[in-house]
Protein backbone atom coordinates (compact mmCIF):
# COMPACT_ATOMS: atom_id res chain seq x y z
CA UNK A 1 0.00 0.00 0.00
CA UNK A 2 1.53 3.34 -0.88
CA UNK A 3 1.45 6.20 1.97
CA UNK A 4 0.15 9.05 2.43
CA UNK A 5 2.37 11.69 3.23
CA UNK A 6 1.40 14.83 4.91
CA UNK A 7 3.17 14.04 7.81
CA UNK A 8 4.81 17.63 8.74
CA UNK A 9 1.23 19.21 9.00
CA UNK A 10 0.20 16.57 10.96
CA UNK A 11 2.60 17.14 13.43
CA UNK A 12 3.06 20.99 13.02
CA UNK A 13 -0.48 20.81 14.36
CA UNK A 14 -0.45 18.31 17.46
CA UNK A 15 2.80 20.54 18.58
CA UNK A 16 1.26 23.65 18.25
CA UNK A 17 -1.71 21.69 20.37
CA UNK A 18 1.74 21.01 22.43
CA UNK A 19 2.75 23.76 23.43
CA UNK A 20 -1.01 25.29 24.60
CA UNK A 21 -1.63 22.28 26.68
CA UNK A 22 1.86 22.97 28.27
CA UNK A 23 0.89 26.44 29.81
CA UNK A 24 -2.62 25.04 30.36
CA UNK A 25 -1.88 22.19 32.26
CA UNK A 26 0.37 24.70 34.46
CA UNK A 27 -2.63 26.44 35.49
CA UNK A 28 -4.85 23.48 36.21
CA UNK A 29 -2.51 21.50 37.81
CA UNK A 30 0.59 23.36 39.45
CA UNK A 31 3.74 23.39 37.83
CA UNK A 32 4.64 19.67 37.32
CA UNK A 33 1.09 17.82 35.90
CA UNK A 34 2.45 14.34 36.34
CA UNK A 35 0.74 11.46 33.94
CA UNK A 36 0.36 7.49 34.38
CA UNK A 37 0.79 5.09 31.66
CA UNK A 38 -0.62 2.07 31.99
CA UNK A 39 0.25 -0.64 29.27
CA UNK A 40 -1.51 -3.76 28.37
CA UNK A 41 -0.69 -6.60 25.83
CA UNK A 42 1.87 -6.75 23.60
CA UNK A 43 5.57 -4.86 22.16
CA UNK A 44 3.66 -3.17 19.68
CA UNK A 45 1.63 -1.48 22.35
CA UNK A 46 4.86 -1.03 24.91
CA UNK A 47 6.10 0.73 21.55
CA UNK A 48 3.37 3.03 21.33
CA UNK A 49 2.89 3.95 25.06
CA UNK A 50 6.72 5.16 24.77
CA UNK A 51 5.14 7.63 21.97
CA UNK A 52 2.08 8.21 24.25
CA UNK A 53 4.56 9.50 27.37
CA UNK A 54 6.72 11.23 24.63
CA UNK A 55 3.91 13.03 23.64
CA UNK A 56 3.26 13.83 27.55
CA UNK A 57 6.83 15.07 27.80
CA UNK A 58 6.53 17.31 25.53
CA UNK A 59 3.20 19.07 27.07
CA UNK A 60 5.15 19.18 30.37
CA UNK A 61 4.16 16.01 32.03
CA UNK A 62 6.02 14.58 34.07
CA UNK A 63 5.58 10.34 33.77
CA UNK A 64 4.92 8.67 36.81
CA UNK A 65 4.33 4.89 37.45
CA UNK A 66 1.27 4.90 39.93
CA UNK A 67 -2.25 6.31 39.20
CA UNK A 68 -2.59 7.71 42.54
CA UNK A 69 -1.04 11.17 42.07
CA UNK A 70 -1.48 10.79 38.26
CA UNK A 71 -3.28 14.16 36.88
CA UNK A 72 -3.47 12.19 33.17
CA UNK A 73 -3.82 8.74 33.45
CA UNK A 74 -3.96 6.63 30.29
CA UNK A 75 -4.82 2.82 29.59
CA UNK A 76 -3.60 1.53 26.30
CA UNK A 77 -5.67 -1.59 25.89
CA UNK A 78 -5.12 -5.41 24.54
CA UNK A 79 -7.75 -6.82 22.63
CA UNK A 80 -6.64 -9.83 21.72
CA UNK A 81 -8.00 -12.35 25.00
CA UNK A 82 -10.62 -11.61 27.02
CA UNK A 83 -8.98 -12.10 30.42
CA UNK A 84 -6.57 -9.36 28.58
CA UNK A 85 -10.07 -7.02 28.33
CA UNK A 86 -11.57 -8.12 31.91
CA UNK A 87 -8.29 -6.71 34.05
CA UNK A 88 -8.41 -3.19 31.94
CA UNK A 89 -12.30 -2.78 32.93
CA UNK A 90 -11.23 -3.53 36.56
CA UNK A 91 -8.37 -0.99 36.35
CA UNK A 92 -10.50 2.04 34.60
CA UNK A 93 -12.70 1.06 37.34
CA UNK A 94 -10.25 2.10 39.84
CA UNK A 95 -10.25 5.15 38.55
CA UNK A 96 -14.28 6.55 39.41
CA UNK A 97 -12.43 7.38 43.17
CA UNK A 98 -9.99 8.93 41.84
CA UNK A 99 -12.18 11.44 39.91
CA UNK A 100 -14.22 11.93 42.97
CA UNK A 101 -11.29 12.77 45.07
CA UNK A 102 -9.24 15.05 42.31
CA UNK A 103 -12.19 16.17 39.63
CA UNK A 104 -9.60 17.31 36.92
CA UNK A 105 -7.96 14.41 36.84
CA UNK A 106 -8.47 13.11 33.02
CA UNK A 107 -9.27 9.52 32.57
CA UNK A 108 -7.91 8.37 28.80
CA UNK A 109 -8.29 4.83 26.94
CA UNK A 110 -6.65 3.61 23.97
CA UNK A 111 -5.57 0.81 22.14
CA UNK A 112 -7.17 -2.44 20.70
CA UNK A 113 -9.74 -2.56 23.13
CA UNK A 114 -11.88 0.74 22.32
CA UNK A 115 -11.10 0.00 18.28
CA UNK A 116 -14.32 -2.32 19.02
CA UNK A 117 -18.18 -0.53 18.93
CA UNK A 118 -19.65 -2.71 21.81
CA UNK A 119 -16.24 -1.80 24.13
CA UNK A 120 -16.35 1.97 22.96
CA UNK A 121 -20.57 1.57 23.52
CA UNK A 122 -19.54 0.22 26.89
CA UNK A 123 -16.98 2.80 27.97
CA UNK A 124 -19.56 5.44 26.83
CA UNK A 125 -22.84 4.17 28.77
CA UNK A 126 -20.98 2.10 31.91
CA UNK A 127 -17.56 4.40 32.39
CA UNK A 128 -18.99 8.22 32.43
CA UNK A 129 -15.18 9.15 34.23
CA UNK A 130 -13.70 7.85 30.95
CA UNK A 131 -12.63 11.61 29.51
CA UNK A 132 -11.01 10.71 26.09
CA UNK A 133 -11.29 7.35 24.44
CA UNK A 134 -9.01 7.00 21.31
CA UNK A 135 -8.52 4.90 19.00
CA UNK A 136 -5.23 2.82 17.58
CA UNK A 137 -5.02 5.17 14.38
CA UNK A 138 -5.24 8.59 16.21
CA UNK A 139 -2.92 8.43 18.89
CA UNK A 140 -0.78 10.77 17.71
CA UNK A 141 -3.34 13.16 18.22
CA UNK A 142 -3.23 13.07 22.60
CA UNK A 143 -2.24 16.67 22.48
CA UNK A 144 -5.23 17.83 20.84
CA UNK A 145 -7.20 15.72 22.77
CA UNK A 146 -5.75 16.83 25.84
CA UNK A 147 -5.90 20.27 24.99
CA UNK A 148 -9.62 20.61 24.05
CA UNK A 149 -10.09 18.62 27.39
CA UNK A 150 -9.06 21.22 29.15
CA UNK A 151 -10.41 23.91 27.53
CA UNK A 152 -14.07 22.58 28.44
CA UNK A 153 -14.76 20.38 26.14
CA UNK A 154 -17.18 16.78 26.65
CA UNK A 155 -16.19 13.43 26.04
CA UNK A 156 -13.93 12.97 23.57
CA UNK A 157 -14.71 9.66 21.27
CA UNK A 158 -12.10 9.31 18.38
CA UNK A 159 -12.04 6.07 16.72
CA UNK A 160 -11.76 7.34 13.13
CA UNK A 161 -9.46 4.42 10.99
CA UNK A 162 -7.22 5.89 7.72
CA UNK A 163 -5.20 2.95 6.71
CA UNK A 164 -3.08 4.97 4.19
CA UNK A 165 -1.04 7.05 6.30
CA UNK A 166 1.51 6.22 9.10
CA UNK A 167 3.00 9.33 11.42
CA UNK A 168 6.25 9.98 11.60
CA UNK A 169 8.83 11.75 14.37
CA UNK A 170 6.28 11.47 17.01
CA UNK A 171 8.14 12.30 20.05
CA UNK A 172 9.08 8.99 22.01
CA UNK A 173 10.32 8.28 25.81
CA UNK A 174 11.79 4.81 25.55
CA UNK A 175 11.38 3.28 28.71
CA UNK A 176 15.28 0.66 28.21
CA UNK A 177 18.31 2.11 28.09
CA UNK A 178 20.05 -0.73 26.07
CA UNK A 179 16.71 -2.35 24.68
CA UNK A 180 14.73 -0.73 22.46
CA UNK A 181 11.74 -0.83 19.89
CA UNK A 182 11.15 -0.31 16.83
CA UNK A 183 8.00 -0.65 14.68
CA UNK A 184 8.88 -1.48 11.24
CA UNK A 185 5.08 -1.62 9.94
CA UNK A 186 1.54 -1.74 11.25
CA UNK A 187 -1.58 -3.69 10.91
CA UNK A 188 -2.43 -6.98 9.39
CA UNK A 189 -3.93 -8.47 6.47
CA UNK A 190 -3.87 -12.24 7.40
CA UNK A 191 -7.45 -12.73 9.12
CA UNK A 192 -6.55 -15.86 10.97
CA UNK A 193 -10.28 -16.38 11.94
CA UNK A 194 -9.21 -16.39 15.69
CA UNK A 195 -7.68 -12.84 15.90
CA UNK A 196 -9.19 -9.51 16.42
CA UNK A 197 -6.16 -7.67 15.06
CA UNK A 198 -6.86 -7.03 11.51
CA UNK A 199 -10.28 -5.43 12.83
CA UNK A 200 -8.71 -3.30 15.72
CA UNK A 201 -5.13 -2.56 14.07
CA UNK A 202 -6.32 -1.97 10.87
CA UNK A 203 -4.40 -3.28 6.88
CA UNK A 204 -1.04 -3.76 6.79
CA UNK A 205 1.42 -0.70 6.07
CA UNK A 206 4.88 -0.15 6.33
CA UNK A 207 7.48 2.38 7.30
CA UNK A 208 9.56 3.84 4.84
CA UNK A 209 13.49 1.91 5.03
CA UNK A 210 14.95 5.26 5.05
CA UNK A 211 13.10 6.27 8.14
CA UNK A 212 13.59 3.21 9.68
CA UNK A 213 17.68 3.11 9.27
CA UNK A 214 17.34 6.87 10.13
CA UNK A 215 15.80 5.47 13.22
CA UNK A 216 17.97 2.74 14.06
CA UNK A 217 21.18 4.87 13.79
CA UNK A 218 19.63 7.53 15.85
CA UNK A 219 19.32 4.05 18.92
CA UNK A 220 22.54 2.99 18.55
CA UNK A 221 23.73 6.60 18.27
CA UNK A 222 22.01 6.67 21.72
CA UNK A 223 23.55 3.47 23.43
CA UNK A 224 21.10 1.09 22.49
CA UNK A 225 22.48 -2.48 21.76
CA UNK A 226 19.42 -4.81 21.32
CA UNK A 227 17.08 -3.77 19.25
CA UNK A 228 13.69 -5.15 18.47
CA UNK A 229 12.02 -4.37 14.95
CA UNK A 230 8.12 -4.62 15.47
CA UNK A 231 5.06 -5.66 13.59
CA UNK A 232 2.39 -8.29 13.65
CA UNK A 233 3.51 -9.58 10.14
CA UNK A 234 7.48 -7.95 10.26
CA UNK A 235 8.60 -10.83 7.37
CA UNK A 236 5.73 -9.53 5.15
CA UNK A 237 7.35 -5.87 5.35
CA UNK A 238 7.33 -3.89 2.28
CA UNK A 239 4.34 -5.85 0.17
CA UNK A 240 2.92 -3.80 -2.02
CA UNK A 241 5.22 -0.81 -1.72
CA UNK A 242 7.70 0.61 -4.43
CA UNK A 243 10.35 1.03 -3.02
CA UNK A 244 11.19 -3.01 -3.60
CA UNK A 245 12.74 -3.49 -0.24
CA UNK A 246 11.92 -6.87 1.36
CA UNK A 247 12.49 -7.41 4.90
CA UNK A 248 15.34 -9.60 4.20
CA UNK A 249 16.79 -6.54 2.82
CA UNK A 250 15.82 -4.07 5.48
CA UNK A 251 17.75 -6.48 7.75
CA UNK A 252 21.17 -6.48 5.02
CA UNK A 253 20.41 -2.45 5.47
CA UNK A 254 20.85 -2.38 9.85
CA UNK A 255 23.15 -5.43 10.14
CA UNK A 256 25.53 -3.12 7.77
CA UNK A 257 24.86 -0.37 11.04
CA UNK A 258 28.59 -0.27 12.35
CA UNK A 259 28.63 -0.69 16.07
CA UNK A 260 28.17 -3.82 17.99
CA UNK A 261 24.36 -4.77 18.50
CA UNK A 262 21.76 -7.04 18.39
CA UNK A 263 18.78 -7.15 15.86
CA UNK A 264 16.04 -8.73 16.83
CA UNK A 265 12.14 -8.99 15.37
CA UNK A 266 9.18 -9.84 16.07
CA UNK A 267 6.36 -11.54 14.86
CA UNK A 268 6.95 -13.44 11.75
CA UNK A 269 4.26 -15.57 10.02
CA UNK A 270 5.68 -18.78 9.28
CA UNK A 271 4.03 -18.62 5.25
CA UNK A 272 6.06 -15.59 4.78
CA UNK A 273 9.41 -17.20 5.90
CA UNK A 274 11.27 -17.23 2.63
CA UNK A 275 14.81 -19.30 2.33
CA UNK A 276 15.80 -15.83 1.63
CA UNK A 277 15.10 -14.88 4.64
CA UNK A 278 16.66 -17.52 6.01
CA UNK A 279 19.92 -16.93 3.89
CA UNK A 280 20.14 -13.41 5.02
CA UNK A 281 19.85 -14.15 9.01
CA UNK A 282 22.73 -16.54 8.69
CA UNK A 283 25.06 -14.43 6.95
CA UNK A 284 24.05 -11.35 9.04
CA UNK A 285 25.68 -11.74 12.15
CA UNK A 286 24.38 -9.31 14.15
CA UNK A 287 20.74 -10.89 13.27
CA UNK A 288 19.69 -12.49 16.45
CA UNK A 289 19.70 -16.26 16.66
CA UNK A 290 16.06 -16.29 17.76
CA UNK A 291 13.16 -17.10 15.34
CA UNK A 292 9.76 -16.81 16.71
CA UNK A 293 7.29 -18.72 14.32
CA UNK A 294 3.80 -19.03 15.98
CA UNK A 295 2.30 -22.42 14.25
CA UNK A 296 -0.89 -22.02 16.71
CA UNK A 297 -1.75 -25.95 16.08
CA UNK A 298 -0.02 -28.73 15.10
CA UNK A 299 -3.40 -30.45 12.88
CA UNK A 300 -3.60 -29.07 9.31
CA UNK A 301 -7.48 -29.45 9.68
CA UNK A 302 -7.35 -26.84 12.77
CA UNK A 303 -4.87 -24.69 10.44
CA UNK A 304 -7.30 -24.84 7.61
CA UNK A 305 -9.94 -23.47 9.88
CA UNK A 306 -7.88 -20.74 11.10
CA UNK A 307 -6.57 -19.61 7.82
CA UNK A 308 -3.21 -19.75 8.74
CA UNK A 309 -1.82 -20.77 4.78
CA UNK A 310 0.56 -23.60 5.86
CA UNK A 311 -0.15 -26.97 7.03
CA UNK A 312 1.38 -29.24 9.21
CA UNK A 313 4.18 -30.72 6.95
CA UNK A 314 5.00 -26.74 5.50
CA UNK A 315 5.94 -26.12 9.10
CA UNK A 316 7.80 -28.73 10.04
CA UNK A 317 9.82 -28.21 6.84
CA UNK A 318 10.09 -24.72 7.64
CA UNK A 319 11.96 -25.78 10.65
CA UNK A 320 14.03 -28.42 9.42
CA UNK A 321 15.09 -25.53 6.65
CA UNK A 322 15.74 -23.03 9.59
CA UNK A 323 17.72 -25.68 11.54
CA UNK A 324 19.67 -26.46 8.62
CA UNK A 325 20.91 -23.36 7.68
CA UNK A 326 21.50 -21.84 11.37
CA UNK A 327 21.81 -24.55 13.56
CA UNK A 328 22.37 -22.16 16.59
CA UNK A 329 19.04 -20.72 16.33
CA UNK A 330 16.28 -20.78 19.41
CA UNK A 331 13.28 -21.22 18.00
CA UNK A 332 9.57 -20.25 20.25
CA UNK A 333 6.07 -20.41 19.00
CA UNK A 334 2.19 -19.50 20.29
CA UNK A 335 0.02 -21.89 20.24
CA UNK A 336 -3.49 -21.84 20.87
CA UNK A 337 -5.26 -24.53 22.91
CA UNK A 338 -9.02 -25.60 22.24
CA UNK A 339 -9.54 -24.10 18.83
CA UNK A 340 -13.53 -24.33 18.04
CA UNK A 341 -14.23 -28.07 16.93
CA UNK A 342 -10.60 -29.18 17.97
CA UNK A 343 -10.55 -32.49 19.42
CA UNK A 344 -8.02 -34.41 21.82
CA UNK A 345 -6.64 -35.89 18.43
CA UNK A 346 -5.85 -32.61 16.67
CA UNK A 347 -4.32 -31.16 20.19
CA UNK A 348 -2.37 -34.37 19.95
CA UNK A 349 -0.80 -33.18 16.65
CA UNK A 350 0.08 -29.94 18.50
CA UNK A 351 1.77 -31.76 21.12
CA UNK A 352 3.98 -34.09 18.59
CA UNK A 353 4.94 -30.33 17.09
CA UNK A 354 6.35 -29.39 20.16
CA UNK A 355 8.57 -32.86 20.90
CA UNK A 356 9.32 -32.79 17.34
CA UNK A 357 10.58 -29.48 17.17
CA UNK A 358 12.60 -29.16 20.85
CA UNK A 359 11.45 -25.21 21.26
CA UNK A 360 13.15 -22.85 23.43
CA UNK A 361 10.05 -21.64 24.86
CA UNK A 362 6.30 -21.27 24.03
CA UNK A 363 3.65 -18.70 24.49
CA UNK A 364 0.47 -20.71 25.07
CA UNK A 365 -3.03 -19.61 25.37
CA UNK A 366 -6.90 -20.97 25.83
CA UNK A 367 -8.71 -19.86 22.90
CA UNK A 368 -10.57 -16.97 23.79
CA UNK A 369 -13.97 -15.67 21.48
CA UNK A 370 -13.38 -12.86 19.77
CA UNK A 371 -16.68 -11.03 18.46
CA UNK A 372 -17.03 -10.40 15.06
CA UNK A 373 -14.34 -12.96 14.35
CA UNK A 374 -15.22 -15.91 11.56
CA UNK A 375 -14.20 -18.36 14.21
CA UNK A 376 -16.25 -16.84 16.94
CA UNK A 377 -19.48 -18.42 15.30
CA UNK A 378 -18.06 -22.10 14.42
CA UNK A 379 -19.33 -24.83 16.93
CA UNK A 380 -17.33 -25.28 19.81
CA UNK A 381 -18.05 -28.54 22.05
CA UNK A 382 -15.27 -29.18 24.08
CA UNK A 383 -15.96 -27.60 27.73
CA UNK A 384 -13.17 -25.16 29.06
CA UNK A 385 -12.55 -27.85 31.55
CA UNK A 386 -11.61 -29.86 29.07
CA UNK A 387 -9.42 -27.22 27.35
CA UNK A 388 -7.59 -26.65 30.76
CA UNK A 389 -6.42 -30.43 30.94
CA UNK A 390 -4.93 -30.07 27.63
CA UNK A 391 -3.81 -27.01 28.15
CA UNK A 392 -1.45 -28.62 31.38
CA UNK A 393 -0.30 -31.19 29.13
CA UNK A 394 0.88 -28.91 26.78
CA UNK A 395 2.71 -27.14 29.58
CA UNK A 396 4.12 -30.41 30.80
CA UNK A 397 5.53 -31.51 27.41
CA UNK A 398 7.09 -28.16 27.15
CA UNK A 399 8.58 -28.09 30.65
CA UNK A 400 10.40 -31.75 29.65
CA UNK A 401 11.81 -30.44 26.29
CA UNK A 402 13.12 -27.10 27.81
CA UNK A 403 14.90 -29.59 30.13
CA UNK A 404 16.06 -31.46 27.84
CA UNK A 405 17.51 -28.09 25.87
CA UNK A 406 19.31 -27.15 28.99
CA UNK A 407 22.31 -29.61 27.85
CA UNK A 408 23.43 -27.84 24.81
CA UNK A 409 24.18 -24.59 26.26
CA UNK A 410 26.63 -26.28 29.32
CA UNK A 411 30.19 -25.94 28.21
CA UNK A 412 29.47 -23.24 25.41
CA UNK A 413 30.90 -19.88 25.34
CA UNK A 414 28.26 -17.32 24.19
CA UNK A 415 28.44 -13.35 23.79
CA UNK A 416 26.05 -11.70 25.59
CA UNK A 417 24.39 -8.19 26.62
CA UNK A 418 25.34 -7.82 30.06
CA UNK A 419 21.88 -5.63 30.67
CA UNK A 420 20.50 -6.72 34.24
CA UNK A 421 21.60 -7.12 37.84
CA UNK A 422 21.12 -10.95 38.85
CA UNK A 423 18.59 -11.18 42.47
CA UNK A 424 22.41 -12.68 43.77
CA UNK A 425 24.43 -10.54 45.23
CA UNK A 426 27.56 -9.83 43.25
CA UNK A 427 25.80 -11.51 39.93
CA UNK A 428 24.42 -9.86 37.01
CA UNK A 429 22.45 -11.11 33.88
CA UNK A 430 23.19 -11.30 30.26
CA UNK A 431 21.11 -12.09 27.05
CA UNK A 432 22.63 -14.05 24.28
CA UNK A 433 21.53 -13.36 20.68
CA UNK A 434 19.11 -15.95 20.87
CA UNK A 435 16.30 -16.11 24.37
CA UNK A 436 18.61 -17.34 26.74
CA UNK A 437 19.66 -15.70 29.70
CA UNK A 438 23.23 -16.25 31.82
CA UNK A 439 24.03 -15.63 35.22
CA UNK A 440 27.79 -14.96 36.07
CA UNK A 441 29.71 -13.22 38.48
CA UNK A 442 29.94 -9.34 38.07
CA UNK A 443 29.01 -5.73 39.13
CA UNK A 444 27.17 -2.65 37.57
CA UNK A 445 30.04 -1.35 34.84
CA UNK A 446 29.15 -4.45 32.76
CA UNK A 447 25.73 -3.39 32.83
CA UNK A 448 24.87 -2.23 28.73
CA UNK A 449 28.20 -4.27 27.59
CA UNK A 450 29.05 -7.15 25.83
CA UNK A 451 30.93 -9.96 27.40
CA UNK A 452 31.91 -13.60 26.75
CA UNK A 453 30.66 -16.02 29.23
CA UNK A 454 30.97 -19.53 29.57
CA UNK A 455 28.10 -21.30 30.98
CA UNK A 456 28.95 -24.06 33.89
CA UNK A 457 26.12 -25.07 35.07
CA UNK A 458 22.30 -24.65 35.56
CA UNK A 459 20.53 -24.01 38.67
CA UNK A 460 17.04 -22.69 38.06
CA UNK A 461 18.83 -21.11 35.52
CA UNK A 462 22.02 -21.28 33.52
CA UNK A 463 25.00 -20.13 35.25
CA UNK A 464 28.30 -19.21 33.49
CA UNK A 465 31.81 -16.97 33.76
CA UNK A 466 33.29 -14.26 31.98
CA UNK A 467 36.26 -15.43 29.83
N1 LIG B 1 -7.56 -16.69 21.56
C1 LIG B 1 -6.39 -17.16 22.07
N2 LIG B 1 -5.21 -16.77 21.63
C2 LIG B 1 -5.16 -15.88 20.64
N3 LIG B 1 -4.12 -15.32 19.99
C3 LIG B 1 -4.61 -14.46 19.08
N4 LIG B 1 -5.95 -14.45 19.10
C4 LIG B 1 -6.32 -15.33 20.07
C5 LIG B 1 -7.56 -15.78 20.57
N5 LIG B 1 -8.71 -15.33 20.08
C6 LIG B 1 -2.73 -15.66 20.26
C7 LIG B 1 -2.05 -16.26 19.02
C8 LIG B 1 -1.15 -15.15 18.59
C9 LIG B 1 -0.80 -14.51 19.91
C10 LIG B 1 -0.25 -13.14 19.83
O1 LIG B 1 -2.02 -14.51 20.61
O2 LIG B 1 -1.32 -17.38 19.44
O3 LIG B 1 -0.01 -15.63 17.90
FE1 LIG C 1 -3.70 -12.04 14.24
FE2 LIG C 1 -2.98 -13.82 12.40
FE3 LIG C 1 -2.51 -11.18 12.00
FE4 LIG C 1 -1.09 -12.53 13.85
S1 LIG C 1 -1.09 -12.94 11.64
S2 LIG C 1 -2.06 -10.50 14.10
S3 LIG C 1 -2.60 -14.00 14.64
S4 LIG C 1 -4.51 -12.18 12.15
Amino acid sequence: MELNIQNNAILETQQGYAKRVLSLAANTYGTCPKACVLTFGCQQNVSDSERLKGMLFEMGYTIVDSMENADFIIFNTCAVREHAEDRVFGNIGMTKQIKKDRPNTLVAVCGCMVQQKHIAEKIKKSYPYVDIVMGTHVEHRLPEFIYKKLSGAKRIFELSMEDNTIVEDIPIKRDGKFKGWLPIMYGCNNFCTYCIVPYVRGRERSREPQKIVEEFKQMIKDGYKDITLLGQNVNSYGKGASHGVNFAKLLRMLNDVPGEFVIRFMTSHPKDCTIELLDTIKECKKVSRHLHLPFQSGSSRILKLMNRYYDREQYLQLIKNAKERIPEVDLTSDIIVGFPGETYEDFKDTLSVVTEVKFASLFTFIYSKRRGTPASVMEDNITRAEKGKWFSELLLAQEKVALENINKFIGNTYRVLCDDYSEREGYMLGHTSGTAVIEFEGDKSLLGKFVNVKVESYNNGLCGKII
